[in-house]
């Protein structure tokens, strides 16, 4: 499903050079769900907006599906994006004067799939919003939910087009230790479902919903090892 071989990232700030990832060899499996750890800085969200299609490495291979991405134009790039991946982020980004229904619609109206229509756009985003099991606050706005709300809305917005891989960089990171577990359990439905899952976190409760932790250490990969879990829940790996 996802083949990285030696990627590299260098921002350039100036005269500095930043060597955000430093030669990551990576490799996801279909239907895999897996946690991306590591410190602050350790190059976490830039290895994942690359793996979303977001960004291009500066080295280095990156296949998604049987295609070589790491050397699309933007254009072909976007358009993977749409059709390959789901995004979820830590501060939800929905648009807030728009409904909760308009939000998961969005993906449809810049799609390949233009040409829907608004019958079928809303019948597609209503599905996605009963598998997040918030089909009784279609018409709230962002500030009329909850924080864990309003990461289901965002939930539901990137499993719309069915994506490859639905990745998440700290979709808990703003909420408390009760909505982590509700998000959590969407993550772990949607993945016996059969749908391949990619998350960065810093928490061991998220990572043990996981059956792979990949740790990074700056810019390379520290371990790549199966969850193990000791008798109080911690994670191990
Ligand atoms: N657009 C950018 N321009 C320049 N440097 C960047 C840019 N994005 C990230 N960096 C740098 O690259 C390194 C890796 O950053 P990254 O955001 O991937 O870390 P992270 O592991 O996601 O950290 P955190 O846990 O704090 O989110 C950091 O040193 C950061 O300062
Ligand atoms: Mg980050």
């Amino acid at each position: 499903m996802i083949r990285v071989r030696q990627m590299k990232k260098i921002y350039r700030v100036g005269e500095e050079e930043i060597r955000a990832l430093r030669g990551v060899d990576l490799h996801v499996g279909k239907n895999e769900m897996i946690a991306v750890m590591g410190a602050s800085g350790s190059g976490k969200s830039t290895l994942m907006n690359i793996i979303g299609c977001l960004d291009k490495p500066t080295e280095g291979s990156y296949e998604l599906d049987g295609h070589d991405v790491s050397k699309m134009s933007e254009a072909s790039l976007a358009l993977v994006r749409n059709e390959k991946i789901g995004f979820v982020f830590q501060s939800f980004e929905l648009l807030a004067r728009q409904t909760a229904l308009e939000n998961v619609e969005l993906p449809l109206i810049y799609s390949r799939e233009a040409g829907l229509t608004s019958r079928e756009r809303t019948r597609r985003a209503l599905h996605a919003l009963n598998r997040v099991r918030l089909a009784d606050r279609v018409s709230h706005r962002p500030n009329q939910l909850s924080g864990g709300q309003k990461q289901r809305v965002a939930i539901a917005r990137a499993i719309l087009n069915k994506p490859a891989i639905l990745m998440a960089d700290e979709p808990t990171g703003n909420l408390d230790s009760v909505t982590t577990t509700e998000i959590m359990e969407i993550f772990r439905q949607l993945h016996a479902e059969g749908q391949t899952v990619l998350i960065v976190t810093h928490e061991n409760e998220v990572a043990a919903y996981c059956q792979r932790v990949i740790r990074l250490r700056d810019g390379l990969v520290l371990s790549d090892l199966p969850v193990a879990q000791d008798q109080a829940g911690q994670v191990i790996a």
